[in-house]
């Protein structure tokens, strides 16, 4: 009997403020822009994987939620095995006593506790843990921002969920993807007070899938070279900046500018991609009006691609937020199909890694 070596992690969501959307290689699966994201915490919205490995094995496998996936055509999934594979052969040919991972066959199994493809970054979870699960079963001394670069490959929000807090992904320059990386802005306990509240409008898979949208956005859309132009370098500078000063009211105002310039370059190409729906509408206007009562910025909504709206408000005003925040959402006739509102979910992640 030949042994079975395997390796858990979990890997927690990350909600963009800055987006990513559109690719400037698609085989590197290297950004247009650079983006920023904060990680939720894993106690709400997490992957689980295991990786296993063994001479036994006839083929590499992943079973996602119980099923398993067709991954033969899966390029990009691929690569990141081939990337693991050869950095696993580096720890081989320093140790003459490790054993010959980088040969074995690999079998995945993953759950995501919460809705996969409907725009609440199961992708980025899932290629996260996936990329970590691999590392730890092949013992790898790579750091996290190396890792990043090979989870990107696997999907690029995946790379920002390698760390906890504040992260950027710096799009780079270089055209073999060296310097397109993720890199934490700053910790979780910088601006412990951040709160995010999802509200799960819809469960269901998105029609058009991430990687397939911003494509059709790349090509077709006349907005889209304005916003990577002239708009998100700019955003990103001050976005940053927001952060480190911990300027809640900037910091919010730059992220409901960047969900709507997303949304806006999505209805700009052709045919028009809606992500957002009737529910999701009814979010934003509650969030300015919860904004204007207050009068002040107490609450920033952003949407990924798909209808469900993450609020992101600081702990003192949770009560201000998420009261109001509720009321209108009931009143709204879309509200039987908006399923949950998750309030609380402290972005209180620390990285392990
Ligand atoms: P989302 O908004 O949820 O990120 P995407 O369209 O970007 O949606 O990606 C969804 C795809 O990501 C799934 O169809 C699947 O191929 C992949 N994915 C999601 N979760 C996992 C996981 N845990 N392990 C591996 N791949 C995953
Ligand atoms: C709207 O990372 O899912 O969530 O690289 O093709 O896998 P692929 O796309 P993906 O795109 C995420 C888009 C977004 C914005 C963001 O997370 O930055
Ligand atoms: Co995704």
């Amino acid at each position: 009997m030949n042994k079975i070596y395997s390796a858990s992690t979990t890997a927690p969501v990350n909600i963009a403020t800055l987006k990513y959307w559109g690719k400037r290689d698609t085989t590197l699966n290297l950004p247009t822009n650079s983006s920023i994201s904060v990680t939720l915490s894993q106690d709400d919205l997490r992957t689980l994987t295991t990786a296993s490995c063994s001479k036994s094995f006839t083929e590499d496998t992943l079973w996602l939620n119980g099923s398993k996936e067709d991954i033969t055509g899966s390029k990009r999934l691929l690569a990141c095995f081939r990337e693991l594979r050869e950095l696993r052969r580096g720890v081989e040919a320093a140790d003459s006593a490790a054993l010959p991972m980088s040969e074995f066959k690999l079998h995945l199994v993953s759950e995501n506790n919460f809705p996969t493809a409907a725009g609440l970054a199961s992708s980025a979870a899932g290629l996260a843990a996936l990329v970590r699960a691999i590392a730890d079963l092949y013992e790898l001394p790579q750091d996290a921002t190396e890792l990043s670069k090979i989870a990107r490959q696997g999907s690029g929000s995946a790379c920002r969920s390698l760390f906890g807090g504040y992260v950027a992904w710096e799009m780079g320059s270089s055209p073999d993807g060296s310097d397109s990386k993720a890199v934490q802005i700053a910790p979780v306990e910088h601006w412990p007070e951040m709160r995010a509240c999802i509200l799960v409008v819809s469960a269901d898979k998105k029609d058009t899938s991430s990687t397939a949208g911003m494509q059709v956005t790349v090509n077709t859309s006349p907005l889209f070279a304005h916003r990577i132009n002239n708009v998100v370098p700019q955003r990103f500078e001050l976005m940053k900046k927001s952060i480190l000063d911990r300027d809640f009211a900037q910091f919010a105002q730059l992220t409901m500018q960047d969900s709507n310039s997303f949304h806006a370059v999505c209805l700009d190409s052709t045919p028009p991609i809606f992500y957002m729906n009737d529910i999701s509408r009814a979010a934003i206007r509650a969030v300015d009006e919860i904004n204007r009562l207050a009068g002040q910025t107490v609450a920033a909504y952003t949407f990924d691609a798909g209808p469900n709206a993450v609020i992101y408000y600081l702990k003192e005003n949770a009560q201000v937020v998420l009261g109001p925040l509720k009321a209108a959402l009931k009143s709204q006739d879309g509200w039987a199909s908006a399923s949950a509102i998750k309030p609380e979910v402290p972005t209180s992640f620390e990285s392990r890694w």
